[in-house]
């Protein structure tokens, strides 16, 4: 990428946002759609269900309007499975192929390039029920098939790709997998053998986008949190650095080195859970490394040696515990804008691969005033501090490609809850009530139209005095 003048970004750098098909599409169940488990989730009391999410499905063209108006020249989102393969295996969809046609020919001709998530924690249903999703080799061809058939699709339309979203969740929330553990008796064993399983369909994917697709970018994605020792005491800085390699470095480290590190291995065999492979596993993991690494960023944590040692049950996140020195949004998530800068400096010193910033943001609770706008400062702010450490770590020396916030308009957020805002467009719906579903600008739309006209230069126009 060349650089303009002195600004530490280069032209050409992705700016944009991030969402995915079952937060924002809706259309559950349309066009031959299968449900997937996302679909089949029971819906919390005062949450809501997945039926309409902010109805993207009909209302793109509107939408993608209002992020060219913005400026943004990436935008990523996920293929949902079950359109493709309404029930993960049989016939494929003609009409579900279509809507990503016409979704992706749509951002081209806006400018926006679509950066696209294979798979966001929705499997197809019948994946689920049939083979207990990616506990099974089977659910592993399976997806190598529909990776296959979108690469050959899409190829010639979307360049950058991501194999799984925040891919090292797989050992603390298989469910997003489609596995359950009921009745397993050896439940961490269980976990590493689909974490391998996992690890096995990204490589393959990685292998048939550099087949099928010339030029294709893959990136193997994680949710980094930031994590901390809890105190100076060495205690605390051994117990934080093996949360780490659990929490984010194996999976950095299989992606591009192609390779169980041997802090994995050695704990795997102690314990006598070595997962079961098939023959040219390792070879394909060593053969199919990444192109790009990219990650989600929110929020950072501290990790305690004594809480681990006295934690009821054990685990990865046994030793976590919050910061007292930082502040959090209503859901406790601590707001660490320097997190982001560790992070991506450690990621580079390790990898030396490119690194797109593919989600990080603010969820607040949310009202449009009588001017039918939201003065979203504490965003304005939140965003614009990690991406003045984003600069920082790139003076640094970091290779950052692309930052997208979470969110464009407003989604549903993971846990279902509607209120739990993050986007530049209000979306006027409740959590069951969907009221007009119509778009408002807030705020913050302004003020990303000008990061993203500066190139990341004006980050404190439009800023209240009260947060600068
Ligand atoms: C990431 C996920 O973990 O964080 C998204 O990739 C999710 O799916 C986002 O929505 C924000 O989390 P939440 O729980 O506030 O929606």
């Amino acid at each position: 990428m060349k650089k303009n003048n002195d600004n530490i970004i280069p032209e050409g750098f992705f700016w944009g946002g991030a969402v995915t098909s079952f937060q924002t599409e809706g259309a559950w169940n349309k066009d031959g759609k299968g449900p997937s488990i996302v679909d089949a989730r029971p819906v919390k009391e005062g949450y809501s269900n997945w039926e309409t999410a902010v109805d993207f499905y009909h209302r793109y063209k509107e939408d993608i309007a209002l992020f060219r108006e913005m400026g943004f020249n990436a935008y990523r989102t996920s293929i949902s499975w079950s359109r493709i393969f309404p029930d993960g295996e049989g016939e494929v969809n003609e009409k579900g192929l279509q809507f990503y046609d016409d979704l992706f020919d749509e951002l081209i001709s806006n400018g926006i390039q679509p950066v696209i998530t294979l798979y966001h924690f929705d499997l197809p249903l019948a994946l689920a029920q049939k083979y207990n999703g990616f506990a099974s080799r089977k659910v592993v061809d399976l997806f190598d098939r529909y990776a296959r058939t979108v690469f050959k699709r899409y190829g010639h339309k979307v360049k950058y790709w991501l194999t799984f979203n925040e891919q090292n969740l797989v050992l603390t929330k298989p469910q997003y997998w489609g596995v359950s553990l009921d009745g397993v008796d050896h439940k961490e064993a269980m976990l590493y053998q689909v974490a391998h399983n996992v690890f096995v369909a990204h490589a393959k994917a990685v292998k048939s986008l550099h087949e099928l697709v010339p030029g294709g970018q893959m990136a193997g994605m994680v949710t980094y949190l930031a994590t901390y020792p809890n105190t100076c005491k060495p205690e605390d800085v051994i117990a934080n650095m093996k949360t780490k390699e659990l929490l984010v470095d194996f999976f950095f480290d299989v992606f591009s080195n192609g390779e169980y590190p041997t802090y994995v291995i050695k704990d795997l065999e102690r314990k006598g859970i070595i997962p079961i492979g098939e023959e040219g596993d390792a070879e394909l993991l060593k053969e199919n490394t990444v192109d790009y690494l990219s990650i989600s960023y929110y929020q950072s944590q501290t990790v305690s040696a004594e809480k681990a040692a006295t934690a009821d049950e054990k685990g990865i996140l046994s030793g976590v515990t919050p910061n007292p020195n930082l502040k959090t949004n209503e859901w406790g998530w601590a707001i660490d804008p320097i997190g982001l800068r560790v992070c991506l400096k450690d990621m580079y010193a390790r990898y030396r691969l490119p690194i797109f910033i593919t989600e990080n943001g603010i969820g607040v609770r949310e009202e449009l005033n009588d001017q039918n706008t939201v003065e979203d400062d504490y965003r304005i702010e939140y965003l614009s501090e990690h991406i003045k450490q984003m600069k920082v770590a790139m003076e640094e020396g970091v290779d950052v490609i692309g930052y997208l916030t979470w969110g464009s308009t407003d989604l549903i957020s993971s846990g279902g809850q509607f209120e739990k805002r993050y986007g530049f467009i209000y979306v006027n719906r409740g959590e069951s009530d969907l009221r007009d579903l119509k778009r408002y600008k807030k705020k913050s739309f302004d003020w990303y139209k000008r990061v993203i006209a500066s190139n990341g230069e004006e980050l404190d126009a439009l800023m209240s005095k009260s947060v600068r």
